[in-house]
């Protein structure tokens, strides 16, 4: 095991585990974190070949790691991985967080609680008896319905280019809250004052079929996806007046908080870390 101390305080290694990895701006994050609560952390993003994620996880246990994130394409295994879960992990279906206390892994997800903190604290987005439209039925739109749906909103529609995964999502969750799930020719006729986009799409610069009738008067549209540009979502919300457009730069810092959170029982501030991320994005 590799002991580093700083000043005489050993200092605790966290990671990311991904591929690719390179881009990831979670070691800048959780570096702030650490500077800003003074704690003794180092991270690091480390690369996995696929087929090599049990391997690498072993390994970062074996020399004493306490944690890490992990991201595409790994989540699902990691989920499978873990000794035990939280109950948001469990219905994720994916771990995006892990602590290691005595060779144990706890797994757990924070990416719905992160999009949901930027919703309603960062940007004073109330979910509560609400509709809302959540685009996309993959492993993205699965890792936030618990959070959303314990907002309370009045309903939760799952919208997809393959209906039936989003049917089958919808009914997956059914006991969490009022969710239902078609195709785009189902939202038609339909109102929201919520949409957020869990697709693939704006990595491909497409945007989903909307109708031009889908926003409520005030209604804000949220894209997981983040880029210096906003993203063909964004400017579809923009031309259809949603009154706040936002990506998910909030939500890529607030899911990294709550990990820093499980891990060191302390909750780091975010705003500066989000603006600072922010002025990187657009030099
Ligand atoms: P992730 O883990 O990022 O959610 P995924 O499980 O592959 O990735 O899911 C991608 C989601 O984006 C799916 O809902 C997909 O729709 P299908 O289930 O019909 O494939 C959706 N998606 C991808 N590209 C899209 C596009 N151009 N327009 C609309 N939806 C798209």
């Amino acid at each position: 095991m590799k002991d580093i101390f700083d000043f005489g305080k050993k200092i605790d290694d966290y990671a990311v585990m991904g591929n690719p990895i390179s881009h990831s701006k979670s070691p800048s994050i959780h570096t702030l974190f650490a500077e800003q609560t003074q704690q003794s952390v180092l991270y690091t993003a480390i690369h996995v070949d696929l087929g090599g994620f049990k391997q690498a996880v072993g390994n970062f246990v074996a020399s004493g790691g306490k944690g890490l994130n992990i991201t595409v394409p790994f989540k699902q295994e990691a989920w499978e991985l873990v000794s035990s879960r939280s109950e948001r992990a469990e219905r994720a279906g994916a771990v995006n967080t892990i602590k290691i206390e005595n060779d144990q892994l706890f797994g757990d997800n924070t990416d719905g609680v992160g999009l949901v903190n930027d919703l309603t604290i960062n940007h004073g987005i109330e979910l509560k008896n609400k509709n809302i439209l959540l685009m996309g039925a993959g492993g993205a739109a699965r890792g936030v319905l618990v959070p959303l749906l314990k907002q309370n909103p009045s309903s939760l529609f799952i919208v997809n280019r393959t209906p039936d995964r989003a049917k089958d999502l919808a009914l997956d969750f059914f006991d969490v809250g009022n969710v239902q799930g078609g195709g785009y020719d189902a939202i038609a006729e339909l109102k929201f004052d919520i949409v957020i986009n869990a697709t693939a799409a704006s990595l491909q610069g497409e945007l989903p079929p909307l109708p031009d009738t889908l926003l409520n008067d005030n209604a804000s549209c949220y894209d997981m996806m983040y880029a210096a540009k906003p993203t063909p979502f964004m400017l579809w919300a923009t031309e259809h007046n949603a009154v706040k457009v936002l990506d998910g730069l909030g939500m890529l810092v607030e899911q990294a908080a709550e990990s820093f959170y499980i891990w060191r029982n302390i909750k780091p501030e975010t705003k500066n870390v989000i603006e600072k991320l922010r002025a990187e994005l657009n030099t």
